[in-house]
């Protein structure tokens, strides 16, 4: 029988590659679009008209839509990565952030619970959660909590709240303690596109300098095609629980800038500390970046570092794409685009 997943955030990163990944599995995927005066369904291009592929219209602060969208499309798996779902931003619109991230989570689970509670339900979680303090490497399932921003602290209640509806309700309820995970298909403003995007713009000629924020901040970045297929892998378990899916390797996102620009033929050297430091062309000298304070955040995760140890052994998850993979892919999508 044909199974049917229910996906919000359909036309973000994840929900794109998430999307592809069910219908070259065979399933019915019904996608959640928000409305918008502008097209938004870029990412989605490929699948959009495919056999098998339902857009519906919808928003996770409405718990009458998700009741309804429950009810229409009578889901066997529901993955639920909706979410405002950039750090930085949420201390800019941190009300917004926990009515969307973390309240939307429950009127979605409720749905699920009157409407269809033999659902599988898979709530899009984070590392943002661990919030990198103390400093304890690397981070697994079993590594306190302590977020350090609006965004993750709206995570922590929908994390909990997803436990709780398995606890109390029974409900076949997961977490997945993802962490960064990135493509050509990640959102301009997050670090990693930001990089690649300047890297072909300035290749091209179109951009003078690329200026940052926090260089020392350290992420464990894997693809994101290799992270959807754990969110699936997920909800096929006997049992539901809670699992980290991260690469185990953290790099700077000094160390990021320069891979990317080796990537297009330019090495950085370094200049300077804090907001004078500056990143020159060691051919020709030009300041190629800098650091400007407006994209600190008022409250920085300094260090995430995963141990995907249970994913592997319960799930048998890989990842596949290594960091110097990652970076290589991203900047010669970017570079596709502008040379
Ligand atoms: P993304 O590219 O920002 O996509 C977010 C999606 O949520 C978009 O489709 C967006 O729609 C939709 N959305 C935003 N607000 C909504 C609302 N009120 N109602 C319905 N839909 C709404 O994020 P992503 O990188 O794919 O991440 C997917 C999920 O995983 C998110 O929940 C994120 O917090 C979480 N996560 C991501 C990472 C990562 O490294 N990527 C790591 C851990 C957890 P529009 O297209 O209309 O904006
Ligand atoms: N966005 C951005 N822009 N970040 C910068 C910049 C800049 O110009 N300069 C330095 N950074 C630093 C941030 O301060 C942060 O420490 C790091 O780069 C990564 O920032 P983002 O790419 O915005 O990602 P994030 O780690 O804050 O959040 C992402 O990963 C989380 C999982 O750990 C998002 O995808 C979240 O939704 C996700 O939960």
């Amino acid at each position: 029988m044909t199974k049917r997943a229910l996906v919000t955030g359909v036309t973000g990163q994840d929900g794109s590659y998430l999307a592809e990944l069910l219908l070259d599995k065979g399933y019915e995927v019904h996608g959640v679009q928000r409305r918008h005066s502008t097209i938004c369904t870029e990412r989605i291009e490929n699948i959009l008209g495919a056999k098998n592929f339902y857009l519906h219209y919808g928003d996770l602060s409405d718990s009458c839509n998700l009741a309804n969208l429950v009810r229409e499309t009578q889901p066997d798996e529901i993955y639920n990565l909706a979410a405002q779902s950039h750090v930085g931003i949420s201390f800019e619109v941190p009300e917004y952030t926990a009515e969307v991230t973390g309240v939307g989570t429950i009127k979605f689970l409720e749905a699920v619970r009157q409407v269809k509670p033999d659902a599988k339900f898979y709530q899009a979680s984070t590392s943002e959660l661990f919030g990198g303090i103390p400093e304890t490497a690397p981070q697994s399932e079993t590594t306190p909590f302590h977020p350090r921003s609006p965004y993750g602290a709206a995570k922590l209640y929908a994390y909990w709240i997803t436990v709780n509806y398995r606890e109390a309700y029974g409900i076949f309820a997961c977490n997945g303690i993802l962490f960064n995970h990135e493509s050509p298909r990640r959102g301009v403003e997050f670090v990693t596109r930001k990089i690649t995007l300047a890297v072909a713009k300035i290749i091209s000629g179109k951009q003078e300098k690329l200026s940052l924020g926090n260089l020392n901040a350290k992420r464990d970045w894997g693809f994101a095609g290799d992270y959807v297929q754990g969110m699936w892998l997920i909800l096929q378990r006997g049992k539901p629980d809670d699992y980290v899916l991260a690469t185990g390797e953290t790099h700077t996102v000094r160390e990021f800038v320069e891979a990317a620009f080796r990537e297009a033929g330019i090495e950085i050297k370094w200049r300077g500390a804090g907001l004078d430091e500056k990143g020159f062309d060691a051919k020709t000298g030009k300041v190629l970046v800098d650091v400007d304070a407006k994209y600190f955040r008022p409250a920085e995760v300094d260090l995430l570092l995963g141990d995907p140890a249970k994913a592997e052994r319960e799930l048998g998850w890989r990842r596949r794409v290594t960091f110097a993979e990652l970076v290589k892919i991203m900047v010669a999508a970017d570079l596709e685009k502008f040379i």
